[in-house]
């Protein structure tokens, strides 16, 4: 668990947590790290599974052998459940003393993590394989569960956290999903063209396994353009939001731009 969850990593969602949370002035400050931290061990669980062989068969990730590489498939096949379990355990004891909060987050979290989203969206990404035929419309389908779900999640957790007002939680959902889907876009973008060094993640897996991605179905730069296009709908919603949305927009403008 150690292993993976401190390789390092972009930690992205976590800081959208935090960031999202600053937005808003709650009546009482809420510490949102407990939460930050959560969504991390969800998205970390999900790369050492991601990884696994019956998946897609990764060696490296953050720049380190993967999980089941450095240990076993066991241990690593347990690190990721485990993962997942205390993501909820965290949330159900940081804000204990908020029970309605504290449900908020966990609904919100399960549903990003579960059958209808994350999982769903992985399946749907390894029977892409096999399909003869991905049309554009299951393709965002795979994307916006497998990836976006949890980003527009990160972002909903801080609302929640800082107290948003019902319209502003609908613009961290509605941007989060665009934002969700640029990365990743851009994720597949980065497959097709990154190099180890910079990804910390063999590049070319994508083409290799036959899965359906943005770059496999309408080429890089038509890619490039849609990513663009997701981002430039990501800051419109943020730009709604109350507070100062500065950094939110800056890291979106990154996040189009990244090299890993
Ligand atoms: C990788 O996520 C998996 C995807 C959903 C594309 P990140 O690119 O955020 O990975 P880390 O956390 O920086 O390692
Ligand atoms: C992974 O998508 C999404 C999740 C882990 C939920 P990818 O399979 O494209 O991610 P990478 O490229 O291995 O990081
Ligand atoms: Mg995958
Ligand atoms: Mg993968
Ligand atoms: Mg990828």
């Amino acid at each position: 668990m150690r292993y993976s969850l401190q390789a390092g990593g972009k930690r992205l969602r976590p800081v959208l947590v935090l960031a999202a949370a600053e937005l808003f002035d709650a009546e009482q400050r809420v510490d949102p790290i407990p939460a930050a931290v959560a969504v991390e061990c969800i998205h970390t669980y999900s790369l050492i599974h991601d990884d696994l062989p019956c998946m897609d068969n990764d060696d490296l990730r953050r720049g380190r052998p993967t999980c089941h590489r450095a240990f076993d498939e066991p241990t690593a096949l347990l690190a990721g459940d485990a993962l997942l379990t205390h993501a909820f355990f965290l949330l159900c004891d940081a804000y204990a003393a908020q029970p309605s909060l504290a449900v908020a987050l966990c609904r919100e979290l399960a549903a990003a993590a579960g059958s209808r989203h994350l999982i769903g969206g992985q399946m749907l990404d390894l029977l892409g394989e096999r399909s003869a035929v991905v049309t554009d419309a299951m393709l965002r389908q795979i994307h916006a569960g497998k990836t976006a779900a949890m980003i527009r999640a990160s972002l909903v957790l801080g609302g929640l956290i800082g107290g948003a007002p019902p319209p502003a939680l609908a613009g961290l959902r509605d941007g989060g999903a665009c934002l969700g889907l640029a990365f990743q876009i851009m994720d597949d973008i980065l497959d097709a063209t990154g190099d180890a060094a910079t990804l910390g993640k063999t590049p070319g897996k994508d083409a290799k396994a036959g899965k359906a991605t943005f770059v496999s179905l309408h080429g890089l730069e038509a890619s490039r353009r849609m990513a663009e296009e997701q981002s430039t709908a990501a800051s419109r919603a943020f730009r709604s939001l109350p507070g100062d949305t500065t950094f939110l927009l800056g890291l979106v403008h990154y996040l189009t731009t990244r090299t890993h």
